[in-house]
């Protein structure tokens, strides 16, 4: 039987600000998907946050885009913002709920989507990664080196399981449009998009040899949808691993370089992104900096079985201090480019009214 894993999530609301989901969301949300469970909707679920956002990862086998599983997020984000949000006045209660009804599918509504659906195999171990305070394009330089960088895996040169490589489904989130590219064959050409990961995505990727699943990344960007600022897009991300795919270790090795990606502040400002445990699992500095959680599962019989907090490592306490250490350069530029983002990537701005007030003031 084939197995669905969906990554759902969405800011609701928040403690202190932007900073972390409070206790009483994620009891809201444990209690909904514990209901779905019984009766028969969900397989198993896990409840956690990244930063401020509320992440909803659950197992089902009814396919991805289901209606009822998507309908179930929209009606436990909404309940969560309506029973609890607004009751404790949390900071930007249902923010991320940009339509007032649901039609069949959260994409495009606001909240952040992740899914892919697979034959089990023998033993199936997934990684889940959660990021606050960034945008989708942000995974691009990760999966590029988990899946076609044989500096970052090894299984790419000596296992040849892995050796064919890696089909790429890269989104422009401006036109719509998907490409595809295979790696090693097309790395430059795939180079030439993903080096933008403000407007180019990478979607999916999936083994050549038989096209199997590999990875599915959320493609939300809230301020095309809203046209205007909602606040950033916080991606998640789904891995497989082992046998075939890149070996856990492998998945993780990208992490301990922290890239540079778009958002931290206002949304508006480059910055490391930092791997951390669960229990670090909220912005502080600058309202950050950038940050992903990892957790490890295995998909068994339909059901999730972990997690692992698998950055809760001290092999990442390197990364994490050289993230402080970015961040600490990084701000000194203040609001200089290219700390500050260019003005088309900025998520607030008062360059026109700064502009206009200029006007009556020229030589
Ligand atoms: C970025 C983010 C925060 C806010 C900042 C200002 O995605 O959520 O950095 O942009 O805290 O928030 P407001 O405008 O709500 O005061
Ligand atoms: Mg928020
Ligand atoms: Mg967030």
């Amino acid at each position: 039987m084939r197995t669905t894993i969906s990554v759902i999530k969405a800011d609701i609301g928040s403690v202190a600000g932007h900073v972390t989901v409070p206790e009483e969301i994620l009891e809201y949300a444990k209690r909904r998907l514990g209901e779905a469970v019984e009766t028969g909707l969900l397989n198993s679920f896990y409840v956690t946050h990244a930063g401020d956002d509320l992440e909803l990862i659950m197992t089902h086998h009814k396919g991805v885009d289901n209606e009822e599983i998507h309908g179930l997020a929209w009606n436990v984000f909404r309940g969560a913002t309506e029973e609890v949000s607004k009751r404790l006045k949390l900071y930007g209660a249902g923010q991320d709920l940009l339509k007032d009804a649901f039609s069949g599918n959260v994409r495009g509504m606001g909240p952040g989507v992740a899914e892919m659906e697979f034959e089990e195999r023998k033993s199936d171990p997934v990684a889940v990664f959660m990021a606050d305070k960034t945008e989708p394009g942000a995974w691009n330089i990760y999966l590029y080196k988990i899946f076609a960088d044989p500096f970052n895996t090894a299984g790419l040169v000596i296992d040849p399981r892995l050796h064919e490589g890696f089909r790429f489904i890269v989104l422009d989130v401006q036109t719509g449009e998907e490409y595809a590219f295979d790696a090693p064959d097309d790395i430059y050409d795939l180079l030439a998009l993903i080096g933008t990961p403000s407007r180019y995505v990478i979607k999916n990727v999936f083994r050549r040899s038989d096209g199997e699943v590999a990875a599915a990344a959320s493609t939300t960007r809230l301020s095309l949808i809203a046209g205007k600022y909602v606040g950033k897009d916080d991606p998640v991300l789904i891995v497989r691993s082992q046998s075939g795919f890149p070996a856990m270790g492998e998945i993780l090795e990208a992490f301990a370089t922290p890239y540079l990606v778009a958002g931290w502040m206002r949304g508006s400002h480059v910055g490391p992104l930092m791997p951390v445990p669960l229990r670090y699992s909220k912005v502080a500095r600058f309202d950050g900096p950038p940050r992903v959680i990892g957790l490890g599962f295995q998909i068994s019989n339909g059901k999730l079985v972990g997690p692992v907090d698998l950055f809760d490592d001290p092999s990442f306490d390197h990364a994490r201090r050289v993230a402080s250490e970015i961040a600490d350069y990084i701000r000194k530029h203040g609001p200089f480019m290219p700390h500050r983002l260019g003005p088309e990537e900025m998520e607030y701005t008062t360059l026109p009214q700064v502009l206009e007030k200029l006007r009556g003031r020229k030589d």
